[in-house]
C-alpha cells in the first residue's frame, strides 16, 4: 500500500509541473490522456486496489479520488482559459488588451442626396403634405405648356432641355407633377413631389446635367401668400435650426404670380459674409409663388374659387451648402471613399 501512496504523491507533483508547462489545447489534451484517460495514471492506481485489504482500499481509494477531482478541476479551468484567450487571438498568460480598437465591418451608408431629401420630406409630412411622383420622361405639355410656358415664351430659355422624339423630353423640373395631380384630384390637395430632373447644361462645379428637386403645392379655397410664408419659414427653422433667418425676394416664374425666391441667412457665417454666400450673407434655397390662374384654367380648376401656392427646392444645392461639399460633381461620381464620410 505504501508504494501506491508514494506513487500518488509523485503523480500529484508531476501533474502540477506538467500543468504549469501547458500553453495550448493540444498539450492540455495530452495531459488529460496521461492522467485522467482510460489508460491514465489515476485509473492505473485504482486498478491496483484489488490486491489491498478493505481498509487499505478505502484509504488509497479516497486519496486517488481526491487527486482525480483536483486534476479534473485544474483541467476544466485551464480549458476555459485557453478557449477565451484563443478567441481573442492571444497566447494564454498574455493579459487581454482592452484598449485595442474594435474590428471594423463594412457598413452601407445612405447617399447624401437621399438623406437630405428624406429630411426635407419628414418636415413637410409633419405639416400635412402627402407624397406624389411623376415620370422623368415628360411631354412638352406637362413640362411647359400647362405650366403657362408656351413655345414662344422666353422663359423656356431658363431651362435648357433634353428633347426626345415625338414631343417627349426629359423633365426639366418637378413642376409637371402639379399638373398631373390637379388632373387626377380635386382640391383641397397638399402634395410633395420629390424627384430627378435633367438639364442640358455645361457641367461645372455648380451645375450638372441631372439633379434633384422637391416640389410642394397646396390648393384650396382661401390659400394665401401668408400660408406660403408661414409654411416655408417653419420649414427653414426645422431644417436649419431656430436661429436661421429667412427672407422672400421677388422673382419671376411663369407658373406663379406673384413669384419669389427664399434665401436663408448663411449657415456658415450666420450672415456676416463668407465665400459660401459670396459675401452676401444669404443663401438661395428655393423658388415659390402663388399658382398662376392660367395654370388652374389649364386643368379645369375655377381660379375664382381656388387659390394655391407652390414651391420647388433644389436638393443638390441644399446638400452642398449643408454638408459643405465644394463641387456638385462629387455627388454623382459615386466614389465610395468620398460618400462614406457622410
Ligand atoms: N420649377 C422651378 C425650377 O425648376 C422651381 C419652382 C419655382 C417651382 C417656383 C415652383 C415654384 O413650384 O412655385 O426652377
Amino acid at each position: 500500500m505504501d508504494d501506491l501512496l508514494k506513487r500518488l504523491k509523485q503523480l500529484e507533483d508531476e501533474a502540477g509541473a506538467d500543468l504549469r508547462k501547458i500553453s495550448g489545447k493540444d498539450q492540455l489534451e495530452e495531459f488529460r490522456i496521461k492522467y485522467l484517460g482510460r489508460r491514465g495514471a489515476i485509473l492505473g492506481i485504482l486498478d491496483q486496489l484489488r490486491r489491498l485489504t478493505p481498509d487499505q482500499k478505502r484509504e488509497v481509494g479516497q486519496r486517488a479520488n481526491l487527486l482525480k477531482t483536483k486534476l479534473e478541476e485544474a483541467f476544466g479551468e485551464l480549458l476555459q482559459k485557453l478557449s477565451v484567450s484563443t478567441a481573442a487571438g492571444q497566447k494564454p498568460g498574455d493579459s487581454f488588451d482592452y484598449t485595442l480598437p474594435g474590428r471594423q465591418y463594412p457598413q452601407a451608408k445612405i447617399h447624401p442626396l437621399t438623406s437630405v431629401t428624406n429630411q426635407i420630406l419628414e418636415i413637410f409630412y409633419r405639416l400635412g403634405f402627402e407624397l406624389a411622383t411623376g415620370p422623368e420622361i415628360e411631354t412638352d405639355y406637362y413640362n411647359f405648356e400647362a405650366l403657362n410656358i408656351p413655345a414662344w415664351h422666353p422663359a423656356r430659355d431658363m431651362q435648357d432641355t433634353f428633347y426626345l422624339e415625338n414631343d417627349y423630353l426629359l423633365r426639366t423640373h418637378t413642376s409637371p407633377v402639379q399638373i398631373r395631380s390637379f388632373e387626377s384630384k380635386k382640391p383641397p390637395l397638399k402634395i410633395l413631389a420629390p424627384g430627378r430632373v435633367y438639364r442640358h447644361e455645361a457641367i461645372n462645379v455648380r451645375s450638372y446635367s441631372t439633379f434633384y428637386q422637391v416640389e410642394g403645392f397646396y390648393v384650396d379655397e382661401n390659400v394665401t401668400l401668408a400660408d406660403l410664408k408661414g409654411t416655408l419659414f417653419a420649414f427653414v427653422k426645422a431644417f436649419y435650426g431656430e436661429q436661421t433667418k429667412a427672407r422672400f425676394r421677388p422673382s419671376y416664374f411663369p407658373f406663379t404670380e406673384p413669384s419669389a425666391e427664399v434665401d436663408i441667412s448663411c449657415i456658415l457665417c450666420q450672415g456676416k459674409g463668407c465665400s459660401l454666400c459670396k459675401q452676401t450673407g444669404w443663401l438661395e434655397i428655393l423658388g415659390c409663388g402663388m399658382i398662376h390662374p392660367n395654370v388652374f384654367k389649364n386643368v379645369g380648376y375655377d381660379p375664382e374659387k381656388y387659390t394655391g401656392y407652390a414651391f420647388g427646392l433644389g436638393v443638390d444645392r441644399i446638400a452642398l451648402q449643408k454638408l459643405q461639399i465644394p463641387d456638385i460633381r462629387l455627388l454623382y461620381e459615386n466614389d465610395i471613399k468620398f460618400l462614406g464620410q457622410f
